[in-house]
């Protein structure tokens, strides 16, 4: 897909992951509704893009508050006009330090649930369609290898990242033919707010840059053949391409 030119919706695009993907992107010439929770951090956001001449709006937005969705798209696609590429990068971890599956409260896993995988359904369903009667586009869900291994203690995650990787798969399946692609991306792991919440002491010497994934992330997005629709991709075993 080209990316220049495309209506983007980035969730959590105000720091970590989704900081670093809104500015690869602006660079390429997409335009940017970037949401997040707090209005502040994500206006500095808008601020350095649009310093280097890029193209992003902030939209501020809980996606975990079920009624906050549609009005999250509508100014999305006021802002940039219909959405090429939405990425759902967003994600809790629950509450921390993390805890035992069974230590953990039937509505902390709920809440989880909404943020890391209602959340991100709900606004896929409001923007798909247009996308296929288009002919056109690319969802990202970005995953985790909590969703594959299963880690003691973080289950509340690992398992709303495992029901998105198949929520991920099903909808490239019914999508099929429509031209839409619909990828589940395992980003590793990266020196990030969220990865010092949950693990304080790591080395963060041996964490991934967040700029470093999202530029593999930009190639996926770009490379159906290499990423082709249903695909759960590894960022850190991705080639780049020169
Ligand atoms: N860091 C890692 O090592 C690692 C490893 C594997 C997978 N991942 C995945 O990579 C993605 C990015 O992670 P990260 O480490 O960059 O996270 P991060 O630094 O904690 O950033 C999370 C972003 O999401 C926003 N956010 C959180 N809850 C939200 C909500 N309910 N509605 C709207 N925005 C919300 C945050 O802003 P507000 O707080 O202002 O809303 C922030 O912009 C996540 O899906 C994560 O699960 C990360």
């Amino acid at each position: 897909m080209d990316i220049q030119g495309q209506g983007v919706l980035i969730t959590g695009a105000s720091r970590g992951l989704g900081r670093a993907l809104a500015e690869a992107l602006a660079a390429e010439g997409a335009r940017l509704a970037l949401v997040a929770r707090e209005a502040g951090p994500l206006a500095d956001v808008v601020a350095t893009i649009r310093a280097r001449g890029g193209a992003a709006h902030a939209v501020a937005g809980d996606i975990s508050d079920k009624h906050a969705i549609h009005r999250i798209a509508g100014q999305a696609q006021g802002l940039v006009g219909e959405i090429g590429i939405a990425i759902h990068n967003a994600s809790t971890l629950g509450p921390t330090p993390l805890r035992l599956l069974l230590d953990t409260e039937c509505e902390d896993l709920a809440a989880v649930l909404e943020t890391n995988l209602v959340g991100p359904f709900r606004l896929t369903k409001v923007l798909a369609g247009a996308m296929a009667l288009r002919g056109a586009g690319v969802v990202v869900h970005v995953s985790s290898d909590a969703a594959v291994e299963p880690y003691p203690r973080w289950g509340a995650y690992g398992a709303s990242k495992a029901a998105q990787d198949h929520l991920s798969r099903i909808l490239a399946a019914e999508l099929a033919g429509t031209g839409v692609r619909v990828l589940a991306v395992d980003p590793g792991e990266m020196d990030t707010v969220m990865h010092a919440a949950a693990i304080p002491d790591a080395d963060r010497a041996a964490l991934q840059r967040p700029a470093d994934v999202a530029a593999r992330i930009v190639q996926m997005i770009r490379d159906a053949a290499r990423a082709p629709s249903g695909a759960r991709l590894v960022a850190p075993a991705w080639e780049l391409a020169p």
